[in-house]
């Protein structure tokens, strides 16, 4: 190996064991190009678990810019080359909810709550919400930005995806494991991605989960982050076409982002999202929601009680998956991974959804067959459940405007055997809508 890395940068490669050897691969077989890479960071990458060094530097084209503590690591599948740290993000609403609920003062309290919640002709709804309330602060908020390897900023589309993740996963829901992550079919499609853990997940801030973690500061944060990408906040590198790409709760966030701010966005992708409601009752009685830091406690030993996680793997398999079209090492380590929601979001969690009458973009409505969350586990009963969301949420969306139900998946598709056939489609759309 004729690549040298110099400096003492010391960059601390975050993934696990089984993506570091993926690593090694794809940088095998990228060592002939490297010799005609510019160095622009002299970084050594110190792989966590195999105290192995081993220098990706030099894949990386463009600058750290923007990014705190900033790490460099290869997409699970080795496609695209990211840089991960986190940026400050200041952001205000007027818009979250003042809730007369307080930090739940045991599990007891916090299912008693959901008993009310479900409960026919439930007042809980009518005894919390307290009306607007301003909401501001400056956030760190954990993000990555991704190349496809061998990008170079001149040549390549103008275009990002911008991606939100759900309620129970942060940003790895968008590159999982080599043949499921989104970011690396991205990437071999020529796009660039930005993923990051929405606020109250992974390693970005955890506060107030009840009157600060809700749906409408999340939706200013994401905000606050597409103008920062169309400036060249981040990397140094502007974006002409910001494309966003939700799973559900990350989809809602979307609707909110094209109602209020129409021209964020050139072209929108929701998936694991319908307009059918019918399975929300059932699937917050299966979450059986617990306290993060007693559920895990290793994990989220000092979060506050208002931060929530799924009771369980049955609990995670009934609202995510579709048995038997994953693979069990798939289940198995989205469950010990799994992440948290707060209070504050679940009592807010639908109020994005409005429709977006000034976005004039083409939209893409993606679902999982069997998607127990917004279709009660049959997306074509009674009748396509996809087709149904463009007309009513975006009127004047142009007639580029596609959907398509990923025939075998439930809610979690990314996790599934089908999630090429998403990721294909998705693509497909994006190219031919021409970004
Ligand atoms: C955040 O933005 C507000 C208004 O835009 C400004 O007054 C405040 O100084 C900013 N705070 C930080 C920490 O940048
Ligand atoms: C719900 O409450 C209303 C009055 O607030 C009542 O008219 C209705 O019958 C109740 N429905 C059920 C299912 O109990
Ligand atoms: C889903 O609903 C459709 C329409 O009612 C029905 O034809 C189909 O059999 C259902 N699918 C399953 C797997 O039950
Ligand atoms: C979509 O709209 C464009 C013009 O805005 C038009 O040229 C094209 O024929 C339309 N396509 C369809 C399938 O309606």
């Amino acid at each position: 190996m004729d690549f040298q890395a110099k400096g003492h940068g010391k960059l601390i490669y975050e993934g696990r064991a089984l993506q570091c050897i993926q690593l090694s691969v794809a940088y095998q077989s990228h060592r002939f190009n490297m010799r005609s890479f510019v160095l622009p960071f002299t970084s050594v990458l110190i792989l966590a678990n195999l105290s192995v060094a081993f220098p990706i530097a030099g894949l990386h084209p463009g600058s750290l810019e923007g990014f705190k503590d900033a790490v460099l690591s290869l997409s699970a599948g080795g496609s695209a080359i990211c840089i991960t740290g986190t940026v400050a993000v200041n952001v205000s609403t007027s818009t979250n909810e003042k809730l007369h609920f307080g930090e739940p003062s045991s599990q007891f309290a916090v299912t008693e709550t959901f008993v009310e919640f479900l409960s026919v002709n439930s007042s809980l709804q009518t005894r919390v919400y307290g009306g607007d309330a301003s909401v501001s602060g400056t956030f760190n908020i954990n993000a990555k930005l991704c190349y496809p390897v061998g990008w170079s900023a001149k040549k390549s589309s103008k275009a990002i995806q911008f991606l939100i993740h759900g309620i129970g996963f942060d940003k790895s829901y968008w590159d999982f494991a080599k043949q499921y992550s989104y970011i690396d079919a991205a990437a071999a499609a020529g796009y660039p991605t930005f993923s990051y853990d929405r606020l109250g997940t992974g390693a970005s801030d955890h506060p107030n989960p009840i009157q600060v973690v809700q749906s409408s500061l999340q939706v200013e944060i994401a905000h606050s982050l597409i103008q920062s990408l169309r400036a060249g906040r981040f990397g140094s590198q502007k974006f002409d076409y910001v494309v966003g790409v939700g799973h559900s709760f990350g989809s809602i966030q979307f609707i909110g982002i094209t109602a209020t701010y129409p021209k964020d966005l050139d072209a929108v992708i929701l998936t694991g999202f319908s307009l059918n409601t019918n399975g929300l009752g059932l699937t917050f009685a299966d979450f059986n929601l617990a306290i993060a830091s007693q559920n895990q406690p290793l994990r989220f030993a000092n979060l506050p009680s208002g931060y929530l996680v799924t009771g369980s793997s049955i609990s995670n398999q009934f609202a995510f998956f579709r048995y038997p079209q994953f693979d069990p090492r798939v289940f198995a380590q989205d469950e010990s991974t799994k992440q948290t929601v707060t209070f504050g979001e679940i009592f807010t969690v639908t109020k994005p959804i409005v429709p977006a009458e000034y976005f004039t973009g083409p939209v893409d409505v993606v679902i999982g067959e069997f998607d127990m969350i917004f279709c009660q586990a049959n997306c074509t009963e009674p009748s396509d459940q996809s087709v149904m969301v463009q007309p009513a949420l975006y009127p004047a969306a142009s007639n580029g405007s596609q959907a398509y139900i990923v025939p075998g998946a439930g809610h979690a598709i990314n996790l599934h055997l089908e999630a090429n056939k998403a990721f294909a489609q998705i693509q497909g759309f994006v190219k031919v809508n021409g970004f």
